[in-house]
């Protein structure tokens, strides 16, 4: 019997593999928290083994819980961080370095220099982004510069380049033994090397960047059967046949698939991503251009996307830095502990600010402060950032389409927090919707992979699976809204200028 598909879920902190059925139900789940390394202020990674090993160990994980074996599965898509950069030895295996994520800022001084005198949007209108340091492009480049040996091994076509999906798919494939070296549109789209228009590497980038192109991985749809999972795996012979970035599979499992469709995903940061169609818009507001999803030979689809680096990692911060919360869930209840903010906003700057201000040269700061402030208030001021983050990113996307959204679609771990979730409609004062199955990036990956070997016949059969689960709807006074919104915006002019 061949009844599902399995989705690797490749995150910033941790691997999940997840079995779904025909209407797209969570059959079963294995997932693994992998270590988050921080050598220095600003500087963030992963052990490339590490979230190997922790796949291989997902994949048993939730084949056994659903008490199947890959002859139950019928394909494997993949869904990952997006910028997070692998360099690896293809006769070894082994990374030559850790993998550099996506939050890691240490490439400032990259940026600055390929910037010159032609400034940060330099390669936009090819590649749909400014140079900032969350791209992968900037990271290879540190590792060919920093790490002994690299550049040489690199130009001697030694080394190869993937964000986590490539590394997961070559490791799957057979890795040293004929593993395949893909990745697609929608990850490529992110390293600032792709050209929105031909789909493919731009020779001329490249060469600005001095990174040579055999490292690179061959640029496919998302859709497709790229090779089958090797003998040494549980799922030997399967076919993957689906790879999104984890927030356009975050889109594709909300079934947004059409023009003018929208989803925000509340993980580590927030990332909100609108279906532009076949069209490519620039936009004026500072929202990226990229790639939304393209399904085998069709056309594919472009988004914009407003990217905000840190939300859920700010309540991780509450945990593990300052201690005022034993878990990420604990927050609600602290928050609860008070009726408002106390005056307190907390701009989590910490990676710099992403959408829209791309400022790499903001740090975090909580301002607003007075003695009567206490825990319950900063961890109300940390839950109440991620929402007017997203007001400021949805105040982009409604002025560069023209038509504001009138409801929005939520997905991802916060979007379990009640007390978020009412302040979000509150502040945005359209509804926001939570559909039944709150794990869309994995839906995504294994929607793209069933569409390939045709256990889904078309995007009406995916539609037909999204059901509304939750509706909040607005109903702060707006005096109150438009004071707390303008508080906000204050408050972020604190964090600019901080990097000497
Ligand atoms: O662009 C970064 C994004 O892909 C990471 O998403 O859900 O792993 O935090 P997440």
């Amino acid at each position: 019997m061949t009844d599902y598909v399995i989705a690797i879920d490749q995150g910033t902190t941790s691997t999940r593999a997840i079995v779904f059925d025909k209407n797209g139900n969570i059959i079963s789940t294995g997932q693994l928290e992998h270590e988050q390394i921080f050598p220095k202020a600003g500087w963030v990674e992963h052990d490339p083994k590490e979230i190997w090993n922790n796949t291989r160990e997902v994949i048993g994980t939730a084949l056994s819980k659903a008490n199947i074996t890959r002859h139950d599965i019928q394909a494997i898509g993949i869904t990952n961080q997006r910028e997070t950069a692998v360099v690896w030895d293809k006769n070894t295996g082994e990374p030559v370095y850790n993998a550099i994520v996506w939050q890691d800022t240490r490439t400032q001084s990259i940026v600055d220099r390929l910037a010159g005198d032609e400034g940060l949007e330099r390669f936009k209108s090819k590649v749909g982004l400014p140079l900032a340091t969350y791209f992968s492009g900037t990271k290879i480049v540190w590792i060919l510069e920093n790490v002994e040996g690299a550049r040489e091994k690199a130009e001697a076509g030694d080394l190869l380049f993937g964000t986590t999906d490539s590394w997961v798919l070559w490791n799957l494939t057979g890795g040293t033994d004929g593993g395949v070296h893909v990745t697609d549109v929608t990850n490529a789209s992110r390293t600032l090397f792709m050209d929105l228009e031909t789909l493919s590497w731009d020779d001329e980038i490249l060469e600005i960047f001095g990174v040579p192109k055999s490292m690179l991985p061959e640029i496919k749809s998302s859709s497709e059967v790229y090779g089958h999972a090797s003998g040494h795996s549980l799922l030997r012979e399967v076919p993957i046949a689906g790879i999104l970035g984890d927030q356009q599979a975050a889109t594709f499992g909300q079934a947004a698939f059409q023009q003018g469709e929208a989803k925000n995903t509340y993980g580590t940061g927030n990332f909100l991503i609108f279906n532009t169609g076949e069209e490519i818009i620039h936009s004026e507001n500072g929202l990226l251009t990229t790639l939304g999803y393209k399904l085998g030979d069709a056309k594919p689809h472009y988004a914009l996307e407003g990217s905000i680096a840190v939300t859920g990692s700010l309540i991780q911060w509450l945990r593990d830095n300052l201690g005022i919360i034993n878990s990420a869930p604990d927050v609600e209840k602290l928050a609860a502990t008070v009726e408002d903010n106390g005056g307190a906003y907390f701009v989590p700057a910490f990676s710099g600010l992403f959408a829209p201000y791309w400022r790499s040269d903001a740090r975090g700061a909580l301002v607003g402060m007075t003695r009567y402030v206490n825990k319950g208030h900063i961890a109300r001021a940390a839950l109440e950032a991620t929402a007017y983050q997203t007001a400021e990113v949805l105040d982009a996307v409604n002025a560069d389409s023209g038509v504001p959204l009138t409801e929005l679609k939520v997905d991802g771990g916060m979007t379990a927090n009640d007390t978020l979730m009412q302040f979000q409609a509150d502040i945005l004062g359209v509804p926001v919707v939570r559909p039944v199955v709150a794990e869309t990036t994995a839906l995504g990956a294994a929607y793209a992979a069933g569409l390939a070997v045709g256990f889904w016949s078309d995007l009406d059969d995916l539609a037909k699976n999204w059901q509304e689960d939750k509706r909040w709807e607005p109903s702060m006074d707006q005096d109150e809204r438009d004071r707390l919104y303008r508080n906000w915006k204050k408050a972020v002019t604190k964090t600019f200028d901080w990097v000497d």
